[in-house]
């Protein structure tokens, strides 16, 4: 239960072309992170699944039965979104319950799948309380509770934590990923927020424009990413992107600088490398140096704003934290099995 298929799907509203031609699938118990800019359509893509929005074009299946035509009701799912909207005059135990008294179960079967949920979800001393006595977390629990004691065949996700304040978001992070282990279903989750993206999907779909960039597993996206869009999308700070030639000897920089010695095939014309892939190193052993102009000394890490002279702005970060401060001069290290190469077409350069 819970296979989705998602068969060449458009979506325009009026002459707005949103959804432009998306295909994927789904498997039993996969947990399918969206992630991509603001305006992309991962909402209206969510949305669409759901059936809350009629598609232009395309198809979509559910344990292989073509739903496009069905109504949201009618296929199986749970949808659970940024502003959880719980009935205020209800209580926790009542808002929980709602949707399995439409679909006609008796009280007494409704209050014990709630009290199993309540379990599940640490909601027992809140079940006789009314959502404006409850905490933002604990109101979003009960919002997930409430599709949880729906049993849907899969649940749709659309920035689920997005209201919530830092440390909430990190514990309701590893709620969530708990719940997906235990109950094994099929998740779609929609977020902005590179973490929760890395820490919880089997799999991330980068979607920019109406259409998926890449997906894979997280680290495969960190690892390899297909174009400039994902490299710079994934990973924070982003990675440092900097115009490169190849040379009679590998490639470098535009001012001449060596980067590799190696050949890299296809027209290298954009380097990447991670922030974290840099490193300071003594200036006989350095690709680049610069000034500092921007020093953060988080505790554990140090970021690091250095300007190279006829290449600009390169971001490093120091795990351990750096001793240099602004206007000291840094000298990096490329950290060689780390870099990235990319066409003029910002497509990937297998090395
Ligand atoms: N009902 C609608 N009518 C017209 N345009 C819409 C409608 N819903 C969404 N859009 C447009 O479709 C595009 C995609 O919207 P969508 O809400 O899917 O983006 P998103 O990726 O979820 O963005 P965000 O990260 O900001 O939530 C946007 O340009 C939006 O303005
Ligand atoms: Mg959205």
């Amino acid at each position: 239960m819970g296979k989705i298929k998602v068969s060449n799907v458009h979506k325009s509203f009026g002459s707005v072309h949103v959804i432009k031609g998306v295909d994927f699938e789904i498997s039993e118990g996969e947990f399918v992170v969206f992630v991509g800019p603001s305006g992309c359509g991962k909402s209206t893509m969510l949305r669409l699944i759901a059936g809350l929005e009629p598609i232009s074009s395309g198809t979509i299946e559910i344990d292989g039965e073509d739903v496009t035509h069905l109504e949201a009701a009618d296929r199986d799912l749970a949808m659970v979104f940024q502003s959880y909207a719980l009935y205020p005059h209800l209580s926790v135990r009542d808002n929980m319950s709602f949707g399995l008294k439409i679909a006609g179960k008796s009280k007494k079967q409704r209050y014990a799948i709630v009290d199993d949920v309540a379990e599940v979800l640490q909601l027992q001393p809140l079940l006789d309380r009314k959502p404006a006595e409850l905490s933002g977390g604990q109101r979003q629990r009960v919002a997930i509770g409430r599709a949880i004691a729906r049993e849907p065949s899969a649940f749709l996700f659309d920035e689920p934590l997005s209201n919530l304040d830092a440390a909430l978001r990190v514990s309701m992070r590893a709620e969530i990923s708990q719940l997906q282990r235990r109950l094994q279903k099929t998740m779609i989750y929609v977020t902005h927020d590179q973490v929760e993206a890395m820490t919880l999907a089997d799999r991330i779909m980068v979607f920019s424009d109406g259409i998926i960039q890449q997906q894979g597993a997280p680290l495969e996206l960190y690892d390899r990413p297909q174009n400039l869009f994902v490299a710079t999308f994934i990973g924070s700070p982003n990675m440092n992107i900097l115009p490169c030639i190849s040379s009679k000897k590998g490639v470098e920089l535009k001012n001449g600088t060596p980067i590799t010695d190696k050949n890299i095939a296809g027209d290298p014309a954009h380097f990447g490398i991670r922030p974290e892939h840099i490193k300071l190193c003594a200036k006989k052993d350095a690709n680049i140096s610069g000034k500092v102009t921007l020093a953060e000394h988080l505790g554990v890490d140090s970021f690091l704003l250095v300007d190279v002279p006829e290449i600009g702005a390169v971001n490093v970060r120091v795990s351990g934290g750096a001793q240099l401060g602004e206007g000291e001069i840094a000298h990096l290290k490329f950290d060689q099995k780390r870099m990235h190469f990319f066409d003029k077409k910002e497509n990937r350069l297998e090395q």
